[in-house]
C-alpha cells in the first residue's frame, strides 16, 4: 500500500485543530460576501499569496483578520462541516475542535451563536461520516484574567456542550501561570483542561502548564526539548503532546521539517501525536501532516501506527464510551 493509503487508512483522532484556522479563503470570501464584511484582501489568490509568516503574531494577525467573515451560525455550521468532510477523507474517527470565542464576541456574535454552529455540525458529522467530535474553548492569552472569567460566564449556560478548555495566541509574554486562577476555577466546573506551551515559549511554560493549570495535554509542546528533565518528566508522565509540524514549520518554529524533532521526541519515549492546527493557513489537513513528516524524518509504518494509537489513547473520550477503533 502506498504511503498516502496507508495513512488515510489508519483510525486517527485529531486532538489540536483550531475551527477558525479551517477557514479556507475561498469560504472566507464567499462568507464576506454573504455577509457584508470588508476582507483586507481584494481575492482568493491575494489572500494565500498573504500567508508567508515568520513567527506566529504575523500568522495570528492574519487569522483573526479571516474569522471576521464568521457572523451567522450556519457560518459556523458550514465551517465545521467542511473540515469534517475532509476530516474523514484523512481517516479522522474523532475530533476535538478548539474554538476562540472571544474573537467573535468582541465583535458582537453571541456565545450561543458560535456553539450552536459548531454543535449542530458535530451532530451531522456523526450521522455522516460517524465522526465524534467534543468542543473545546480556547481563552486567548494575550487577553487578561478577567476577560476570560467574563468570557467563562458567557459559556456556563453552554457548558453540557462543552467539554473542555484550553489556552491559545500569542505565547511569548503570557505565561500560563496568569490564568491560574480561571483554570481553577474551569478544573472545579469539571471541565478538561489543555493549553499550547512550548510552541514558541520557552520549556518553562510547560512546567507551568503542568503545574499551575494541571493540563492533561500540552498543544505543541516541541520546545521541551531544551529541557531534559522535563522530557523525562513528560515520559515517565505520558503526557501527549499535540505536534503540529506543518504549523512549526510555516510559522518558523523549525526550518524545514527535516528538522522537526518529532522522530527523536517519539523515541525517546514521549506520547507524540500529529495534527493540523489551521490547516487552511499552513497547507495541509491531518493526512498531508503525516505523509509530509513520515517522508521528512524517516518515519516507520510502525511509528505512523503509534502516533495515531497514542491520539486515540489521548483522546478525551472516557474509557467507557469508547468503540471498538479507541
Ligand atoms: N491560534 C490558532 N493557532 C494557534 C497557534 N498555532 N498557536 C497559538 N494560538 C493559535
Ligand atoms: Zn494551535
Amino acid at each position: 500500500m502506498d504511503l498516502e493509503h496507508f495513512v488515510c487508512s489508519l483510525p486517527k483522532a485529531e486532538l489540536h485543530v483550531h475551527i477558525e484556522g479551517t477557514l479556507e479563503p475561498e469560504m472566507m470570501f464567499e462568507l464576506a460576501r454573504r455577509n457584508g464584511v470588508a476582507l483586507p484582501w481584494k481575492s482568493v489568490e491575494e489572500t494565500r499569496a498573504a500567508y508567508a509568516f515568520t513567527d506566529l503574531q504575523s500568522f495570528l494577525d492574519l487569522y483573526y483578520a479571516g474569522a471576521a467573515a464568521l457572523i451567522h451560525e450556519r457560518d459556523f455550521f458550514e465551517l465545521a462541516l467542511a473540515y469534517f468532510e475532509r476530516a474523514h477523507a484523512d481517516g479522522v474517527v474523532h475530533a476535538e475542535l478548539f474554538f476562540d470565542p472571544q474573537t467573535h464576541t468582541a465583535r458582537g456574535v453571541a456565545f450561543a451563536t458560535v456553539v450552536d454552529g459548531l454543535e449542530r455540525a458535530c451532530a451531522e458529522a456523526q450521522v455522516r461520516w460517524g465522526i465524534s467530535s467534543r468542543l473545546i474553548l480556547c481563552f486567548l492569552r494575550h487577553l487578561s484574567e478577567d476577560e476570560g472569567f467574563a468570557t467563562l460566564e458567557q459559556a456556563l449556560p453552554q457548558l453540557a456542550r462543552i467539554h473542555g478548555v484550553g489556552l491559545d495566541s500569542s505565547e511569548r509574554g503570557h505565561p500560563p501561570a496568569k490564568f491560574a486562577r480561571l483554570f481553577a476555577r474551569c478544573r472545579e466546573l469539571g471541565l478538561h483542561i489543555v493549553a499550547h506551551a512550548g510552541e514558541e515559549g520557552p520549556p518553562a511554560y510547560i512546567v507551568d502548564a503542568l503545574d499551575v493549570l494541571k493540563v492533561e495535554r500540552i498543544d505543541h509542546g516541541v520546545r521541551c526539548a531544551e529541557d531534559p528533565a522535563l522530557v523525562e518528566r513528560l515520559v515517565r508522565e505520558q503526557v501527549a503532546l499535540t505536534v503540529c509540524p506543518l504549523s512549526n514549520v510555516k510559522l518558523c518554529v523549525f526550518p524545514d521539517l527535516a528538522q522537526h524533532n518529532l522522530k527523536r521526541l517519539l523515541e525517546a519515549g514521549l506520547k507524540v501525536t500529529i495534527n493540523s492546527d489551521d490547516p487552511a493557513y499552513f497547507g495541509g489537513y491531518i493526512a498531508r501532516n503525516f505523509i509530509d513528516t513520515a517522508r521528512a524524518l524517516g518515519l516507520s509504518r510502525a511509528q505512523l501506527k503509534r502516533i495515531a494509537r497514542n491520539s486515540l489513547e489521548a483522546s478525551f473520550v472516557p474509557e467507557s464510551l469508547r468503540t471498538p477503533w479507541l
